[in-house]
């Protein structure tokens, strides 16, 4: 897939299965069930990225936030000769990945975040996906310093993330049910985890790391769910939001999710009944370590 400002799309059809999408996640914390189950369009979008990566061969590859393991099993089956390591702060996540792989000696699986973890020997590259904007801000240097430190002279860095989704239907729709009477004190507390880069900003932010930028841009992801229920459930993995209130209240996660899904409908100009459209930029870096920090 190349890479251009604002310009690729791809419309992916998804089936995602119907399963009760509340979990009993802490606020911010990962379900890594309820990921498991409701997270396959982050998948899909790994998946197209990895499958445009040089066929180079590598023999090491290090998966930053990897989760339940999707984003790792990908890159296992891209590169079948080399071993991956994959790094999650969350217990819940590295839990259900070290269950995944049990049998895998390919991959290990350990507790670190971006910004705590050195390996004894760097990395051919560095991948992450949908993980980087759950970096707080001040600590991204840091992150993007030990990634540089993890890698070979000449190794590859490819990462995803979500981007703001400001101007889009479903930024107007979030913004309209926080606005809503009755979840502005629920939320007078909340602050939002996610941190969003514009591509000057990360660019930026690459190069005073000493990378060398091969790639860089947004992609339009398009996607089409089967039904507002479907496309609920995987908004209710992801969104800061939702999450902090299945802490809250069961009742009011769910009084949430309608009006917010109700204000997404009204705001995109859908019809409820038929399938339901999806779209935000995604950010997309590739670039090479060229010098040690
Ligand atoms: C949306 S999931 C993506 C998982 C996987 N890469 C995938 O594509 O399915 C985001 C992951 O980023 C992890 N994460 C959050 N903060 C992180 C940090 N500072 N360093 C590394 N990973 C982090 C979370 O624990 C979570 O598992």
């Amino acid at each position: 897939m190349r890479v251009k400002n604002f310009t690729v799309s791809i419309a992916v059809f998804l089936q995602l299965l119907i399963i009760d999408a509340c979990g009993s996640g802490q606020n911010n914390s990962w379900d890594s069930q309820k990921y498991a189950r409701h997270g396959q369009s982050q998948m899909m979008d790994a998946q197209a990225v990895i499958s445009q990566l040089p066929d180079d061969k590598l023999s090491r590859i290090l998966d930053v936030g990897c989760g339940t393991g999707t984003s790792t099993q990908l890159l296992l089956d891209r590169y079948p000769q080399a071993e991956v390591t994959g790094i999650d702060p969350s217990q819940s996540m590295i839990n259900y990945a070290n269950h995944r792989f049990s049998y895998n000696r390919r991959v290990q699986l350990l507790k670190f975040s971006a910004e705590d973890y050195i390996a004894e020997k760097p990395y051919d590259m560095v991948f992450s996906s949908f993980a980087l904007h759950w970096i707080p801000k001040e600590s991204m240097p840091l992150a993007l310093k030990n990634i540089g430190r993890n890698l070979r002279n000449g190794g590859i860095l490819c990462c995803i993330f979500s981007s703001s989704k400001v101007g889009l239907p479903f930024q107007r729709a979030l913004d309209k049910t926080l606005s809503d009477r009755c979840f502005l004190k629920l939320f007078s507390k909340f602050k939002d985890p996610q941190v969003f880069y514009t591509v000057d900003e990360f660019r930026c932010i690459l190069e005073k790391e000493g990378f060398f930028i091969n790639e860089i841009g947004y992609f339009f992801n398009k996607k089409t769910y089967l039904s507002i229920e479907s496309l609920r459930k995987w908004v209710g993995q992801w969104l800061s939001y939702s999450r902090y209130l299945v802490s809250v209240s069961h009742y009011e996660y769910k009084k949430f999710m309608d009006v917010l899904m109700k204000n997404y409908m009204t705001e995109s100009k859908q019809v409820s009944g038929s399938p339901v459209t999806w779209g935000e930029y995604v950010l997309i870096a590739k670039a090479k370590k060229t010098v040690d920090k």
